[in-house]
C-alpha cells in the first residue's frame, strides 16, 4: 500500500480516534476515588495532541507483520502499546510545563494542568500516569518474554538514559551555547527516545526480525531528532494559536536550539536531510513501510 498525503491524514486522524476511544478506557473513572486526580489524569491524556507516537507503533507494527497475520491478540498489544507511550508522553509534557521547569500557561490549546488545577496535582497527575503506563503494557496478551522486552524498552527510553535525563540536560543548558553534538545528545534523549521507543515496541509486538528491527531503528533516530528540530523551529515561525501552546518561548527562556545553532534556515535544512535518512532506511521493508514514510513526511511538514 502507498500512502498519499491525504491517505495518511485520513489514517492519521481514524488512529488518533482510536486511541482515544482506548486511552479514555483505560484510564481511572472521575468518580473513583481521589476523584481529583482521576479528572487532572484524564485532563493530561484526553482530548488532544497529535497522537504521532501511537501513530508509529501501529505504523511500525504493520511494516513488520507478516501479511494477514495480525490476530486480535496482536492488535490488543498494539493498541496497549501506543496506549503506554501515549500515557508517559502526556505525563512528560504535564512535568515539563510546571513553573520548576519550562513554566508555560498553554498546552494543546487549553490552559496547563497545574494552572486548571495547581501545581500539587499536576505533579501527582504525572507520577500516577507514568506507573499506569507500565500497568497498561505489562498486560500486553504476549509471551511473557516479549512483555518484559516492551517494559525495559519503554523504561529505558522514559528515564535518565532516555527522556528524564534529556529534560535534565535542557534544564542545565539554559543560557548556554551548546556544540551541535551536545544539542543533538539533549534532543534525541528528551525528545527522539520516546518516539523511537513506540518504533520499536510496533516492530516488537509483530515480531520484527533482525533486518526490520535495523531499518526501524535507524528511521527511529532520523524522526526522533527531526521532531524536535521542528519542534524548535515552530517556536520561531508560527502563531500561538495554531502550535496551542506559547510560541517564540525558548528564545525568552533563554534554551539552545538548533535554531539557535544554526539559524532557521539551518534548521529547517537540518530537518528535510533527516527526513531523507529516515525514508532511506526504510527502503528495504519495501511498500509495507509506506505509512511509517508517510509520518516522515508528516513530522517535518508539519504546522504545529
Ligand atoms: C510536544 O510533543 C513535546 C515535544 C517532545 C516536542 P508533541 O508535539 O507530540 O505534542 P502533542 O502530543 O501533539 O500535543
Ligand atoms: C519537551 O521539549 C520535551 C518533553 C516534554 C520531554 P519542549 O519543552 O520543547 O516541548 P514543548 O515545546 O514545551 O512542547
Ligand atoms: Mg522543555
Ligand atoms: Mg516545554
Ligand atoms: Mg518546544
Amino acid at each position: 500500500m502507498i500512502a498519499t498525503e491525504s491517505a495518511l491524514t485520513s489514517w492519521l486522524a481514524e488512529r488518533a480516534q482510536h486511541i482515544e476511544q482506548v486511552l479514555e478506557r483505560l484510564l481511572p473513572p472521575t468518580n473513583q476515588v481521589p476523584e481529583r486526580l482521576h479528572q487532572a489524569m484524564r485532563y493530561a491524556v484526553l482530548g488532544g495532541g497529535k497522537r504521532v507516537r501511537a501513530a508509529l507503533v501501529y505504523a511500525a507494527g504493520n511494516a513488520c507483520m507478516r501479511p494477514n497475520t495480525a490476530t486480535s491478540a496482536m492488535n490488543e498489544a498494539l493498541d496497549r502499546a501506543a496506549a503506554a507511550v501515549e500515557l508517559v508522553h502526556a505525563y512528560s509534557l504535564v512535568h515539563d510545563d510546571l513553573p520548576c521547569m519550562d513554566d508555560d500557561m498553554l498546552r494543546r490549546g487549553r490552559p496547563t494542568l497545574h494552572v486548571h488545577y495547581d501545581e500539587a496535582t499536576a505533579l501527582l497527575a504525572g507520577d500516577a500516569l507514568q506507573p499506569l503506563a507500565f500497568d497498561v503494557l505489562a498486560q500486553m496478551p504476549l509471551a511473557p518474554e516479549a512483555v518484559v522486552n516492551a517494559t525495559r524498552t519503554l523504561a529505558q527510553a522514559a528515564g535518565s538514559l532516555g527522556m528524564a535525563g534529556g529534560q535534565a540536560i535542557d534544564l542545565v543548558s539554559v543560557g548556554k551555547t551548546l556544540s551541535q553534538q551536545e544539542l543533538q545528545q539533549m534532543h534525541l534523549l528528551k525528545t527522539g527516545a520516546l518516539l523511537a521507543a513506540g518504533v520499536k515496541l510496533g516492530g516488537l509486538v509483530a515480531g520484527a526480525h533482525a533486518l526490520q528491527q535495523r531499518c526501524l531503528d535507524e528511521y527511529a533516530s532520523a524522526i526522533g531528532l527531526a521532531f524536535q528540530v521542528v519542534d524548535d523551529v515552530l517556536d520561531v515561525t508560527t502563531d500561538t494559536a495554531v502550535l496551542g501552546k506559547t510560541a517564540g518561548k525558548d528564545a525568552a527562556a533563554n534554551k539552545p536550539t538548533y535554531v539557535t545553532l544554526m539559524g532557521l534556515e539551518g534548521a529547517q535544512s537540518l530537518a528535510t536531510s533527516l527526513h531523507r535518512t529516515a525514508r532511506e532506511a526504510l527502503s528495504p521493508l519495501g511498500d509495507a513501510a509506506s505509512l511509517l514514510g508517510g509520518l516522515a513526511d508528516f513530522i517535518v511538514l508539519r504546522d504545529h
